[in-house]
């Protein structure tokens, strides 16, 4: 560890310098073979290129996919805010795998979630932040006949499923998952017991079957306790992959909007925004002068503008390849990786905001009753 700030990472809180090799060791999860991945040619860019890190039996739903066997996929927003480049990142995942093989999706908005957890939200704001995610979700394009989106306070049926989880999981055991003190909010208790439901709703609704689960790091803590309680269900234990977190615009570990609104692109910022945005804040690696980068080079690992385009907007590995080497050569200069970076990201923006119109229409085909 660096030492000089604590590295914390929660479902609820995500800051310091984030050692992702010392959490597969302390998460007991697995680390992904990378090489393989790079050589999925069809999978978007961040699985390829290794910010999907780590594993809970993957190969197994791999293995019972290209099997033709019945999988599902299971992955969820919890709606505190309106929703950046960085949160479509499991929907992505969700959407390439259902295309390949055909599975069922299902999408659940934990709206209570996000109501007990922060402390300024009413459920009229959870709900409508539900609302307008889910259009961002959609608009990914996902098979209206094969997935189901759903919010907690909206899908109380969830409840049903919840409580079955609820009576076989112990309060030491979820303290010792999540760390609950004496203040912690009783809904927040008995929260994982709903998000856990959320996961084994492919099981509750359509028998045992292999279900994945693509989330960031910090959401693992749901996935041990749950997966706990599959046996006394008769279920199967639902697998997980793992995403490191994308960084913000400045380069801090996770790029979250409660930190900075600067620090992040929203899916609904204006060309204006991304540009100014991106130029004024983006973290560069390259060197201060034009002088010594040029002499000099830059440094791609610490750009944020190379890195999102590496992991989100350039699916090219030869275009990539040479970004990069010019990058080094200092033949390339920062704001010129930058400039690289606007058009694409507004290039996108541009076409999910036409899509997220167009959702609008579509939320109720999709909505579980
Ligand atoms: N807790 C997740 C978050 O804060 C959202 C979520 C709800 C989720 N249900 C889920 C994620 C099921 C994965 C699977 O982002």
């Amino acid at each position: 560890m660096t030492g000089d700030k604590k590295s914390v990472v929660t479902p609820w809180e995500v800051s310091g310098a984030v050692d992702y090799d010392k959490l597969i060791k302390e998460f007991g999860t697995q680390a992904l073979d990378l090489a393989q991945l790079a050589e999925q040619k069809d999978a978007p860019p961040f699985i390829r290129r290794g910010l999907y890190f780590s594993h809970r039996d993957f190969p197994q739903w791999i293995g019972d996919a290209e099997k033709g066997k019945k999988v599902s996929i299971v992955t969820g927003r919890g709606p505190s805010e309106k929703m950046h480049i960085g949160h479509l990142v499991p929907f992505i995942v969700a959407q390439y795998f259902q295309k390949k093989y055909g599975c069922m999706v299902y999408i659940p908005f934990s709206d209570d979630e996000k109501f007990f957890v922060k402390k300024g939200l009413t459920q009229e704001q959870v709900a409508a932040f539900a609302q307008d995610n889910m259009l961002d979700v959609l608009a990914l394009g996902f098979n209206p006949a094969k997935t189901k989106i759903f919010s907690d306070f909206e899908y109380t049926k969830i409840y049903k499923y919840a409580a079955l989880i609820a009576k076989k999981t112990t309060f030491s055991a979820a303290k010792a998952t999540f760390g609950f003190q004496g203040d912690t909010n009783i809904g927040f208790i008995f929260y994982p017991a709903v998000q856990s439901a959320h996961i084994y709703m492919p099981q509750f609704l359509e028998g045992a079957q292999r279900t994945l689960v693509p989330i960031a790091i910090d959401q693992d803590p749901y996935m041990r306790i749950l997966r706990d309680v599959a046996d006394a269900l008769g279920f199967i234990k639902p697998g997980a992959i793992h995403a490191q977190f994308l960084p913000g615009l400045s380069g801090n570990a996770k790029m979250s909007a409660s930190e900075a609104e600067n620090d992040v692109i929203f899916l609904t910022d204006t060309p204006e925004q991304v540009k100014k945005k991106i130029n004024k804040y983006a973290f560069s690696g390259g060197k201060d002068t034009l002088e010594e980068h040029r002499k000099q080079g830059g440094n791609p690992t610490v750009d944020i503008s190379f890195l999102y385009l590496k992991y989100l907007f350039e699916p090219d590995d030869k275009k990539l390849a040479k970004i990069e080497k010019d990058y080094r050569a200092g033949k390339l200069l920062s704001g010129e990786l930058k400039a690289i970076l606007i058009e694409k990201v507004n290039a996108f923006l541009k076409e999910h905001q036409k899509k997220r119109e167009q959702a609008k229409k579509l939320v109720s085909r999709f909505t579980l009753t």
